[in-house]
């Protein structure tokens, strides 16, 4: 396989869809062949699984069964989606993947990390990406964004300001874990700079 499995992670409002756009534009225009997929979602399924996910009607979802959820969708669209387009040696850019789990599920619902990623492993086997982008915005930040544009609020963005920080915290860890591939870009920059500092870390992977 020479496809190249690149994910984009952050808290909310980080601005990560608008980084993957920029960077998409770019390597398009380098004649690269892209593919840009989200998580939860990117195939039917998927998608499906989504909307009960972050439906905010559903307050009263355990904690288990939205890790469990989280898994269920990526497997499915890990195995119809992401692996096919790297046989065909494709460059992946995925919005979310596994580090989201890790991070929200297994650190702020204190589900434990490793616990977190022992059902991932049931769903996917040992794949990780190849690289990761962070886009490093404060909590506080990127909730502020979220709340003041027009992008529909989901039962994650609800949750409270501690919560989201302790999303942060599981972030830091897996930061430390994964020193190999998971990259910080400053998200507080101009977004054509966060651009830029982006495709300078992808470039060195191609
Ligand atoms: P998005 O707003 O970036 O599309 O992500 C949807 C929400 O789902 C966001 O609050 C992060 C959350 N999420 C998890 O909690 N665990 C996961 O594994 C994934 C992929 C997303």
């Amino acid at each position: 396989m020479n496809g190249k499995f690149i994910t984009f992670e952050g808290p909310e409002g980080s601005g990560k869809t608008s980084v993957i756009i920029g960077v998409e534009k770019f390597l398009t225009e380098e004649g690269y062949s892209i593919l840009t997929t989200r998580e939860p979602g990117g195939i039917k399924i998927a998608e499906d699984i989504r909307s009960i996910i972050l439906d905010i009607d559903n307050t009263e979802m355990d904690a288990h069964a939205e890790a469990l959820l989280f898994a269920a969708s990526r497997s499915q669209h890990f195995n119809e989606k992401i692996l096919p387009a790297l046989e065909d040696n494709k460059i992946i850019l995925c919005d979310r993947f596994i580090d989201s789990s890790l991070a929200y599920q297994g650190h702020a619902r204190e589900l434990g990390i490793d616990k977190v990623y022992e059902i991932n492993k049931f769903a996917i086997g040992d794949q990780l990406p190849e690289l990761t982008i962070f886009i490093d915005v404060p909590p506080s930040v990127g909730l502020k964004r979220v709340f003041s544009n027009s992008r529909k609020i989901d039962r994650l963005d609800l949750e409270s300001l501690k919560f989201h920080e302790k999303v942060y915290e599981g972030y830091m860890i897996i930061a430390k874990k994964y020193i190999n591939r998971f990259k910080l870009v400053d998200g507080t920059q101009p977004i054509e700079k966060v651009i830029d500092d982006t495709i300078k870390i992808i470039k060195n992977i191609l």
